[in-house]
């Protein structure tokens, strides 16, 4: 009999409420502790996921009886601060993307968590979605050979609410860090840490990247990507290889199908159906990593965080996205 995880929230925003749909329908785990700074979300989210235990603030989370880890769904600007907190507590993270803010900030949560012995990891969900194992699969099988171009985009038409988090430059928005992630994290890993970057960014009327194109370079290959909030885009990724291509359709971080061309074959599309949004493969690899007593996933391991934010500092130097008191 496989013991329960039970889980905890940290800010209870839009993210929290998927990732909590998703969580009531995994297997040997529960919603156990929320934490909000209002008393009155809290209250509401606890009621309508029947959680047995609700805070109106983040400090007082760790005084929940058999709380096993924590899951950070606050704004970017928030995720450093709040995933050490909870690592000094000896509470185990799962925090969502982009990992925090610069790669300083990164390595400040790598070290603590190793300080004190306890799991973190950065909650790439698309890493854990069956398409892109299989994705990984197709690869290694050679069934397109080597892979020389990857092209991805990731654009939807952002609501005007400078207050929000999205084009809010004080909570870290911009299409880059909210959504160009996806890109990059898939060039990263199916490529590797490109040797050239280049970026190039238009900026809205509160001063975020509003779209940023992106290219990498690697020895034998390049990867073209875009992530904006100014278009809806096709949102898909084509992996190409120099005997066939793999296509991610939209919106491709949390694709259910791919299709596989081989030159000269007819093509074959692979699907996994789900009835989750698709965070609850995420969820049990923590679950995983907890019942073995891992401090870190090596699907998702803090190398590859530390590798992606890299990345991602180093297209907004190139791209000149800055924002007040990061580096
Ligand atoms: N994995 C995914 O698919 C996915 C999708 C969307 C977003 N995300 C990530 O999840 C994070 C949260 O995104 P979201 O769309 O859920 O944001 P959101 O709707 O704005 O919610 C964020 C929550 O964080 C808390 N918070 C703490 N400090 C805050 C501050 N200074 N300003 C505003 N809120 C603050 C608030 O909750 P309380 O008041 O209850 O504490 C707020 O409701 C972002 O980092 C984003 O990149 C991931």
């Amino acid at each position: 009999m496989v013991k329960p995880t039970r889980w905890g929230i940290i800010g209870l925003g839009k993210i929290a409420e998927k990732f909590a749909n998703d969580l009531i329908k995994v297997p040997n785990t529960s919603l156990h502790a929320v934490a909000s700074t209002s008393s009155e979300r809290a209250q509401d989210f606890a009621q309508k996921f029947q959680v047995p235990y609700h805070y109106d603030s983040y400090e007082a989370i760790f005084k929940t009886p058999d709380l096993d880890v924590i899951y950070i769904a606050t704004p970017h600007t928030s995720h450093a601060e709040n995933a050490i907190l909870c690592l000094k507590n000896k509470m185990p993270v799962l925090c969502e993307k982009p990992f925090a803010m610069n790669l300083k900030q990164v390595e400040q949560m790598v070290t603590i968590a190793r300080e004190n012995d306890t799991f973190l990891m950065e909650a790439m969900w698309t890493r854990f979605l069956p398409v892109i194992m299989k994705t990984q699969e197709l690869i290694a099988e050679d069934r397109i050979g080597k892979v020389k171009t990857i092209h991805a985009d990731f654009g939807f038409v952002a609501p005007f609410t400078p207050e929000r988090r999205t084009l809010n430059p004080s909570l870290g928005g911009g299409a880059l860090l909210d959504i160009g992630i996806y890109p990059a994290y898939l060039s990263l890993l199916l490529l590797g840490y490109p040797t050239d970057v280049h970026a190039l960014s238009t900026f809205g009327q509160t001063g975020v990247d509003e779209t940023t194109s992106f290219i990498f370079k690697y020895p034998q290959a390049t990867a073209l990507m875009n992530a904006t909030f100014a278009s809806r885009t096709r949102t898909e990724a084509l992996i190409y290889g120099d005997k066939g291509y793999i296509h991610l359709p939209e919106r491709f971080h949390e694709s259910k199908t791919l299709t596989l061309f081989e030159t000269d074959k007819e093509p074959v599309t692979f699907s996994f159906d789900r009835e989750t949004r698709g965070y609850n493969f995420e969820i049990e690899e923590v679950n995983n990593c907890l019942r073995n007593n891992k401090k870190e996933s090596v699907k998702m391991p803090l190398s590859m965080s530390v590798k992606l934010m890299s990345l991602l500092d180093e297209i907004r130097q190139k791209a000149g996205i800055f924002y007040d008191g990061i580096d």
